[in-house]
């Protein structure tokens, strides 16, 4: 059975997975300078004789397995490989190399993974049809985010166009072993709200003659939240939230010229989320104005919603129990946090699923973008693995 091929080859190949793994971990790089990333995965398949093309979005790598009839069916297999600007805590001998640079999202275990399922790809190619084509992608953790240019690349469209793409991301809330999984809306669009509020300064024992910047921010910032509470289909999951809030003055007793308000808008909808987003600006603009102020708003999008298409994300979680077991396939909430991986979901039928990595016994279940992050490496056999038996099922499929 082929299953079982692909279990053998994802456990006799898993030491040297784990050697990727610290590899990457050992040597990570910030998004947009993934160079010694970039040539290391190409190197690996150099090695393994698959055919490959370094240098989309300049640092990310796309290769190519065919199966029998290759032009048949494609389907598209994702990881990032960037790193964060995280000082490691752990004190283990694959601690990062780099000062101030850590894997604390994983992305090191994506890429191994889907290299291990490179890997294991190449060994099976009599027993599959059509192509596999992998998209190791750069500056996940960085606006504009490594798949809008991808994308922007004809990294979907160039042949062999995928019909469908599959990514993976690490969840340290469940154990190594277990992946986890949502059909529909998943993960939210993101997308920052810069609010400058122009009043007139003056001395605060004369409010009259002035015109309150601190006074209408405050005013904006309470009625925003009517945009979530009023506006907001409440089936749709929206937040609107501010954390930063800046004035030009510096004393009780001065009304500033200028107050600077900055928050962050995520939902699960894109049409609600272009409204959403229009309303913003003219409740803003607009109460400003009612009160002799002036805003300006400036909105600088983000990733889009991450929508796991259902009938792909349902063969999906069909195949996963068959290969794990019904118990180590898991369905899970969905998120407000927001990932580019949503850029391929707008626009080819997707799914994003979870790999487990925790290992309470052993403590190892720190959440991501901490400095003691880390994984139980049992779940690259997983990773690597379940990933090639969902490209060879799905290739079947489409
Ligand atoms: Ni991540």
């Amino acid at each position: 059975m082929l299953s079982n091929k692909i279990r053998e080859l994802a456990h006799k190949n898993h030491p040297a997975v784990v050697a990727i793994r610290r590899h990457l971990h050992m040597h990570p790089e910030l998004s947009f300078q993934e160079k010694q990333t970039g040539l290391f995965i190409a190197s690996k398949l150099e090695e393994w004789g698959i055919r490959h093309e370094h240098g989309w979005a300049e640092n990310g790598v796309v290769a190519y397995i065919e199966g029998q009839t290759p032009e048949s069916a494609v389907i598209a297999l994702r990881a990032d490989i960037d790193a964060l600007p995280i000082q490691e805590a752990n004190e283990v001998p694959y601690c990062s190399r780099n000062p101030g640079v850590m894997h604390a999202c994983g992305h090191d275990v994506h890429t191994a993974s889907l290299l291990g399922t490179a890997f294991i790809l190449k060994q099976l190619t009599a027993h599959f049809r059509g192509t596999v084509k992998l998209i190791f992608q750069p500056a996940e953790e960085k606006l504009p985010g490594g798949a809008s240019i991808l994308i922007e690349e004809g990294v979907l469209q160039k042949p062999p166009k995928p019909a469908e793409i599959l990514g993976q991301h690490v969840l340290p809330e469940l154990p190594s072993g277990k992946i986890g999984i949502r059909e529909g809306m998943f993960m939210a669009s993101a997308d920052e709200i810069y609010l400058t509020v122009t009043g007139k300064g003056g001395h605060a024992a004369a409010p009259h003659q002035f015109t309150d910047p601190v006074y209408i921010a405050s005013q904006i910032i309470v009625a925003l939240q009517e945009v979530v509470s009023r506006r907001a289909n409440p089936i749709i999951p929206t937040v609107l939230s501010f954390g930063k809030i800046n004035s030009s003055g510096g004393a009780t007793n001065v009304i500033p010229n200028e107050v600077k308000v900055e928050g962050t808008f995520r939902t699960m909808d894109e049409i609600w989320r272009a409204e959403a987003l229009a309303t913003i600006e003219q409740v803003a603009t607009g109460i400003a104005k009612s009160l002799g102020g002036f805003c300006e708003a400036k909105i600088k999008k983000g990733y889009p919603c991450l929508i796991n298409e259902p009938r792909l994300t349902r063969r999906v979680k069909k195949h996963a129990t068959g290969y794990l077991g019904a118990e180590n396939v898991v369905e899970i909430p969905m998120r407000m946090t927001s990932e580019d991986f949503a850029c391929y979901s707008q626009v080819l039928p997707a799914c994003f699923y979870r790999l487990g990595t925790a290992n309470d016994e052993q403590g190892i279940n720190s959440p991501v973008h901490t400095n003691t992050f880390d994984v139980d490496e049992s779940c690259l056999e997983t990773g690597a693995g379940l990933m090639a038996w969902l490209a060879v099922k799905e290739l079947e499929e489409i």
